[in-house]
């Protein structure tokens, strides 16, 4: 080889060491100039058929390919994110990441957990009751009798008589069924919240469901008066939806409670002055509420001249439509992961 051929052999070698693209393309250069069979051992081979004046530069060329391309290897390799051990391992680290979504907690659930944490620290605990109600809890002992309305058929939905197991039994229009069974088992006072689904035989549209939730509320205690029905739900209100809530009470009927009514939050979006959210009324309407009938204390064994109480029912997906912004109640049963993980 002459002294020409081996400069160019190292110009090409090094010229290939920076244009390698991958790690494969490296290696690949290693093997043709470096490699025991490779052109730097050819070159080595040569020298001694040199003219003796010529062995110097050519032995100075042979070193520069030998050094110089061994650290322009390495360094592309580096630039290529190539850890010699990873790639021994088959590993390419330079690929992304897989992404696993991490999951969200559902906007119902969001507002039952933050309604329970507000209603804890007035000293409530959460009580439980089943789905699959009787009629005696669902309506009897909340002294709504056989031909009100609300029993109708095309309000509740009822079990067929065919199963021994739910002959008879309904899915609970409402939570008021957990107040009968925490006052049978419990002497007053009483202090609960009951969270749970709710069954009705409503037409869905962008605002009912047949299946939604709601938070019941019981207090009972010797005093109990409308002013603390008011003063804790104001509470609420502020702890809910932001401070300057205010609410407001309009005169209702529920068979369970004397005297009932419906009440109001002031909308926390336009500060009541009137908007989309509340429909330029400047409130939303929020659900019922009441003090707890005498006749439902005799059902489970309370006096009423002994002690008096307050309960109220609140729709769930209502505040969460109203707090979050959701404009159709159906989103929040479509299990749709892009609008779920937004909460
Ligand atoms: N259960 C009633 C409803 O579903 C709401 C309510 C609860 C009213 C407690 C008064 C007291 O509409």
């Amino acid at each position: 080889m002459t002294i020409e051929e081996i400069r160019k052999i190292r110009d090409e070698a090094l010229a290939e060491a920076d244009a390698a693209a991958d790690a494969a393309s490296v290696e690949a250069a290693r093997i043709k100039y470096l490699g025991r069979k490779g052109l730097l051992p050819k070159i080595m081979e040569s020298l001694k058929d040199l003219a003796p004046a010529d062995r110097p530069e050519a032995g100075k060329l042979s070193n520069e390919l030998k050094n110089g391309l061994a650290a322009r290897l390495e360094a592309r390799k580096q630039a290529l994110g190539q850890a010699a051990p990873a790639r021994a391992a088959g590993l390419d680290w330079s690929l992304p990441g897989r992404w696993r979504g991490l999951g969200s907690r559902h906007p119902v659930s969001l507002v039952i957990a933050r309604a329970a944490d507000i209603f804890r620290s007035l000293g409530f605990t959460v009580a439980d009751g089943p789905d699959i109600e009787t009629e005696y809890y669902n309506f009897d002992a909340l002294n709504t009798p056989g031909d009100h309305p609300a029993r109708d058929s095309q309000d509740t939905f009822y079990f067929s008589s065919g199963q021994p197991a739910t002959a008879g039994k309904l899915l609970r229009t409402q939570t008021s069924p957990v107040q009968i069974r925490v006052m049978e088992k419990q002497k007053p006072p009483v202090r609960i919240i009951a969270p749970g689904r709710c069954y009705r035989r409503d037409t869905t549209d962008a605002t009912h469901s047949a299946n939604f939730h709601q938070i019941e509320g019981l207090y009972v205690d010797r005093n109990v008066s409308l002013a603390d029905l008011k003063g804790d739900l104001t509470h609420f209100a502020r702890q809910m939806m932001g401070a300057d809530v205010r609410i407001r009470f309009r005169p209702h009927f529920f068979p369970f409670t004397e005297p009932s009514v419906e009440y109001d939050f002031s909308c926390h979006v336009c500060g009541g002055k009137g908007c989309r959210v509340c429909k330029d009324s400047g409130w939303i309407e929020i659900s019922g509420a009441g003090m707890v009938n005498p006749k439902v204390f005799r059902a489970v064994g309370y006096d009423p001249d002994e002690v008096t109480g307050y309960a109220f029912g609140m729709g769930v997906e209502r505040i969460a439509m109203i707090l979050y912004g959701i404009p159709d109640i159906r989103m929040l049963y479509d299990n749709d992961a892009r609008f779920l993980a937004q909460f």
